[in-house]
């Protein structure tokens, strides 16, 4: 039998896909390792089929690897009787806590079969969100912003774990970059924004990226001469 990493995507319950809603009602034990994938998981399963697993909040990596060796030991013995599935947030894939689950099952458990669904990750939903097209041609790098971070170099980049903007916006506007920010892009759970001005989004929340352009990039598309000239 199966361990399932199911992408949710971004939040809104209508954007898993239908192969991950399959996975989720097919399967004996639905896993999730936060609030908000819970409650994405439960508009698709019902509550007595979602498993218990501590999931640590600690960059302590001793603590860590404890934790994932426990979870891995729970997940494993019942992926090997039935189905079962671990659910992130976006993609299992980018950026997620299924890296862990997979690596340790891999490492201690390596009868587990493991397939991922591939989830709507916010690496791609931004862009529309944003309003931002990503044309033929160009090139976008994905980073991380965490702790008023601002990486630069590339002439577009979307950032992950925006939890500083004055700090990291500071840093971005230097380095010549033009910056949207959008929170909680198509959840159900809190307030969606998107705005170019930080001091709109003064609270912090994890669920927040960034969208950075260079102020003089150029777009060479052919279709792109009807925007300048009308
Ligand atoms: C640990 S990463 C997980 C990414 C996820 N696996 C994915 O594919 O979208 C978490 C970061 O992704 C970004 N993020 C994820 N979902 C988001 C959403 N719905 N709206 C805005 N940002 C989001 C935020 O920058 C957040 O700090």
């Amino acid at each position: 039998m199966t361990l399932y990493g199911v992408g949710l995507g971004p939040g809104e319950a209508d954007l898993v896909t239908v192969r991950g809603k399959r996975v989720l009602e097919h399967a004996d034990v639905v896993y999730s390792p936060g609030r908000l994938s819970r409650s994405v998981a439960l508009e698709h399963v019902d509550e007595s089929k979602i498993g218990d697993l501590d999931f640590p909040m600690t960059k302590d990596e001793e603590k860590l690897r404890t934790a994932w060796k426990a979870a891995a030991a729970e997940v494993a013995p019942r992926a090997m009787e039935g189905d079962v599935a671990f659910v992130t947030l976006g993609d299992p894939n980018v950026y997620s806590t299924f890296g862990h689950l997979r690596r340790t099952l891999e490492a201690f458990h390596p009868d587990v079969d493991l397939e991922v669904v591939p989830g709507v990750s916010a690496m791609t939903a931004f862009a529309t969100a944003l309003g931002v097209e990503v044309e033929a041609g160009a090139g976008l790098s994905l980073r991380e912003a965490a702790d008023g971070a601002s990486p630069t170099g590339p002439g577009r980049m979307i950032l992950f774990k925006v939890t500083d903007i004055p700090a990291t916006h500071e840093g971005l506007v230097e380095a010549g970059y033009d910056v949207t920010y959008g929170r909680r892009l198509f959840m159900e759970q809190g307030e969606t924004a998107v705005t170019d001005d930080p001091s709109e989004l003064e609270e912090r929340d994890y669920y927040t990226l960034a969208y950075a352009e260079k102020a003089d990039l150029v777009v060479e598309s052919a279709t792109a001469a009807f925007e300048r000239d009308g």
